[in-house]
């Protein structure tokens, strides 16, 4: 029993080395309205199930793009997004990637930052579960990595070695809108930390935009 006793808690000690905490600088991370361009919050309905057009919005810093999917299934119908345990094949660790949120649970974000080289939208984007080419899968054209949004935007296929940054949304159910929260998991493509190498977004809000593809 002894013997049983150590060997669990030896291997509570990898897990839990292995799956570092979500994050230890959530108070930095700026708290921030998602707003359409007119000004007015977001809410459910303007966000289209399976968009394949591209829809993105700066945080924490100005010219860092997150995606803002609202995932269904093959029928654009709304799928929830539950949390997962996200591998990182470049370390070998691992994280709890956000759970989607809205009223169908079916609304997530990441950063669009490809995590192989840095390329952003239109050459890294999604493709709906009905598309011929990566159905279901956010695909980057430069060289190929692709990444699952239904699965903590965790890595399919490399070269990348690192999933996309999980971006933390809130949803108010009482005002149907949305907020950025933090970021989990890699550090954004670029930078030594989420918070520095630019300028802070607005603390207004961040606005969404849509690049038709
Ligand atoms: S920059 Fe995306 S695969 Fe290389």
């Amino acid at each position: 029993m002894i013997v049983g006793a150590g060997l669990v808690g030896t291997l509570r000690s990898v897990v839990q080395y292995a799956i570092p905490p979500v994050s230890n600088a959530e108070s930095s991370f700026p708290t921030l309205l998602l707003l359409l361009p007119n000004g007015n919050p977001v809410h459910t309905s303007d966000l289209v199930v399976n968009n394949p057009s591209v829809v993105t919005f700066d945080y924490p810093l100005q010219n860092e793009p997150n995606f803002l999917l609202r995932l269904g299934d093959a029928a654009n119908n709304d799928v929830k997004i539950e949390s997962t345990t996200v591998d990182v094949p470049a370390t070998g660790g691992k994280y709890h990637s956000p759970a989607g949120v809205g009223p169908y649970g079916s609304v997530v974000s990441s950063s669009a930052i490809c995590q192989h080289l840095g390329c952003i939208p239109p050459e890294l984007r999604f493709h709906p579960p009905s598309s011929t080419n990566f159905p279901g899968q956010i695909h980057c054209d430069c060289h190929g990595s692709t990444y699952d949004p239904y699965k903590g935007f965790s890595v399919v296929t490399g070269p990348t070695k690192s999933p996309l940054p999980g971006l933390v949304l809130s949803y108010s159910s009482k005002d149907d809108t949305y907020s950025a929260t933090m970021l989990v998991g890699s550090t954004i493509y670029g930078h030594t930390t989420d918070l520095s190498g630019g300028n802070p977004v607005s603390s207004s809000g961040t606005t969404v935009t849509t690049l038709g593809v």
